[in-house]
């Protein structure tokens, strides 16, 4: 079999240890993990005393469906797995739980320095089952283990590097569970009589909103006495309890079909909630988050770094920062950023936008920019996440839980934060009034109802989707403001549906991408900028000439011949500025109804995790 770095780089680990029968609630946690990956799943219970581990290939639903034939393991505390592969197969040996003699473990993470260990271990006459780093570090914890867990914890935790977290029991310590974490995020739950570890906050909140956060090198033992944490020097240490603000609607689908149609509908009071606490008399005001007009106007250039939907909203901010601020601001995918020496100084500032807050690699593009000395501000929806601790400024982001992998509320509220800052930014330089200021906001403020009436005619869009399932490839045009929403458009449809779908910016399509254009091809046209609007209708034409099917997303009032577009989207007029917060809307939806009428699993799509963690 190919042997690669590590198996097991995502996943969701959950455990709990209490009053309750646990196989259930370990199972019930992972569903709502699953966004981090499910591809396999496991869970490690002790049963009567002793622990007894199932594990499987494929979604948690086959776990469940192998206990029935193999007989549910039961007991009053476990840790439980749902796992991503970036690299080789899913299987059920790769599958975690991992164990050694006297010792099981869940991680979430990259071992770096597994291979040493591993060999090393070898040496000493220890036989591996799998191929995984995580099997690596239970066999270590197995062989430094003298009967005291913490110490061996302790020992391992000095010996591994990496990004991880992990969940332990111990056979010699029955129904205790240890946790502990170096980068890659976890939290400790606690109920009445009962205590979970969680990769994320949605995993526990059927159950209590009350957790602790567990930091760096922090090792956590939960047990039928409650819950304490150490150093790694064994001192006990006091850590500040929690209150998750999601309630546990925001995890489940409340009558929707699917988590994405539901967040999709989530938006407008995502919007309002975000927005709300930083106008101020009609202003934008952004103090909570320690952002003045006075240190915004300081900076000589922006640079906006994400990855995937996040990094389409830093492109929408680029236009509307760079139109009304005068600002230049530069747009860049994490990924490379962080590789391409970027030329930053402490006159720039540099955003990281982010809905997790984990993005290994938006994570290393913050840490490399502070390094170098530039000013950094996040832009997170995911409360106490690394981006969000380690950024110099931070805005949250209210869009609540997001669970359907393809983002949607997410991006919404991430690209209202940046019409608020381009407003501030605008204003503090000097470049409108604050008469055209409190417009402005104003605007923003009314987009929610638009949305809200652009979505009791959500049918429309299936509509249009119908027309899109046979395609095996679509274009995106759109110029401007358009253009930077095309992408986002195109990333959704192709993420959920499987159709391949490229974005183009329509005064390029000449240049080479025009001839890929045969009859019967689905283009859809975002039209919505006035100022750009008879450009783009003639883009269109020359597509339509060439057999496309032309779909066209622009203001209601505008009525397209035939030679122009086969279907059309609507949207009220507004101006120019604004249009992207409701423009992709529809574009959402499209994608959505494409996906559920090709019968995929539209918020799991393949071969896909929400949360990336590794680069
Ligand atoms: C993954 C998700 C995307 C997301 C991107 C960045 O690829 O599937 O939806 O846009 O990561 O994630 P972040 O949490 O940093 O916004």
């Amino acid at each position: 079999m190919f042997y690669n770095k590590s198996n097991d780089h995502m996943c969701g680990i959950v455990g709990y240890v209490g009053k309750n029968e646990c196989t259930d609630i370990l199972i019930d946690s992972l569903s709502k993990l699953e966004y981090r990956g499910y591809d396999s799943a496991g869970i490690a219970v002790f049963d009567s005393g002793e622990i007894k581990v199932a594990k499987s290939k494929g979604r948690l639903a086959d776990l469940v469906e192998k206990m029935k034939t193999e007989g549910k393991i039961k007991g009053h505390a476990g840790i439980g797995h749902t796992r991503w592969a970036t690299h080789g197969e899913p299987s059920d040996i790769n599958s975690h739980p991992h164990s050694g003699k006297r010792v099981t473990i869940v991680h979430n993470g990259i071992i770096e320095n597994y291979k040493q260990i591993k060999d090393f271990l070898i040496s000493q006459n220890r036989e591996f089952l799998s191929e995984t780093d995580t099997e690596v570090v239970a066999q270590l914890l197995d062989y430094y283990y003298e009967g005291d867990p913490l110490d061996a914890i302790i020992k391992v935790m000095r010996e591994i590097r990496g990004s991880f977290a992990l969940g332990i029991v111990f056979a010699d310590f029955a129904d205790t569970v240890y946790a502990v974490r170096r980068e890659s995020p976890l939290i400790v739950g606690v109920g009445e009589n009962e205590s979970f570890i969680a990769s994320d906050v949605p995993a526990i909140l059927k159950y209590t909103k009350n957790y602790y956060l567990l930091e760096h090198d922090e090792i956590s033992v939960l047990n039928k006495d409650g819950v304490k944490f150490y150093n790694l020097h064994k001192k006990e240490i006091k850590l500040e309890l929690k209150t998750a603000d999601w309630d546990m609607d925001a995890a489940e689908k409340n009558g929707f079909e699917h988590f994405m149609l539901k967040e999709i509908h989530e938006q407008p009071t995502a919007i309002r909630t975000t927005i709300t606490p930083r106008i101020v008399d009609g202003l934008p005001n952004l103090e909570e988050c320690g952002i003045t007009p006075e240190a915004l106007k300081k900076f000589n250039r922006i640079h906006i770094v994400a990855c995937g939907t996040a990094m389409h909203a830093g492109t929408v901010g680029k236009y509307i920062i760079e139109k009304l601020a005068r600002v230049p601001v530069i747009v860049d995918i994490a990924s490379e950023f962080r590789y391409r020496d970027p030329l930053l100084d402490e006159n720039d500032l540099v955003i990281i936008i982010s809905q997790s807050g984990e993005t290994a690699d938006s994570l290393a593009a913050l840490r490399l920019s502070k390094e170098i000395g530039a000013k950094t501000l996040a832009i997170v929806n995911a409360k106490g996440s690394s981006i969000a601790r380690e950024a110099d400024m931070l805005i949250y982001t209210h869009a609540g839980p997001e669970i359907a992998v393809a983002s949607t509320k997410a991006y919404m509220v991430q690209i209202a934060v940046m019409y608020l800052l381009a407003f501030e930014l605008a204003y503090a330089v000097g470049k409108i009034d604050i008469d055209e200021c409190r417009r402005l906001t104003s605007l923003l403020s009314s987009t929610p109802d638009i949305i809200e009436n652009i979505l009791e005619h959500k049918e429309h869009t299936q509509y249009i989707a119908s027309s899109l399932i046979t395609a095996d490839s679509l274009l995106y045009i759109g110029r401007g403001l358009d253009y930077a929403l095309s992408m986002e458009g195109s990333l959704k449809l192709k993420e959920i549906s499987y159709i391949h779908s490229e974005s183009y910016a329509a005064g390029e399509l000449k240049h080479g991408t025009i001839s890929l254009i045969s009859d019967g091809m689905p283009v859809i046209a975002v039209a919505t900028q006035k100022s750009l609007f008879e450009k783009t209708v003639s883009n269109i034409k020359e597509v339509k000439a060439r057999g496309a099917k032309v779909i066209m997303v622009c203001r209601d009032s505008y009525d397209p011949e035939k030679d122009i577009a086969d279907y059309k989207f609507g949207l009220p007029d507004i101006d120019d500025i604004i249009m992207p917060m409701i423009a992709v809307v529809p574009l959402q939806l499209i994608a959505y109804y494409t996906s559920v009428l090709r019968g995929n699993d539209v918020d799991k799509p393949r071969n896909l995790a929400k949360s990336v963690t590794v680069e």
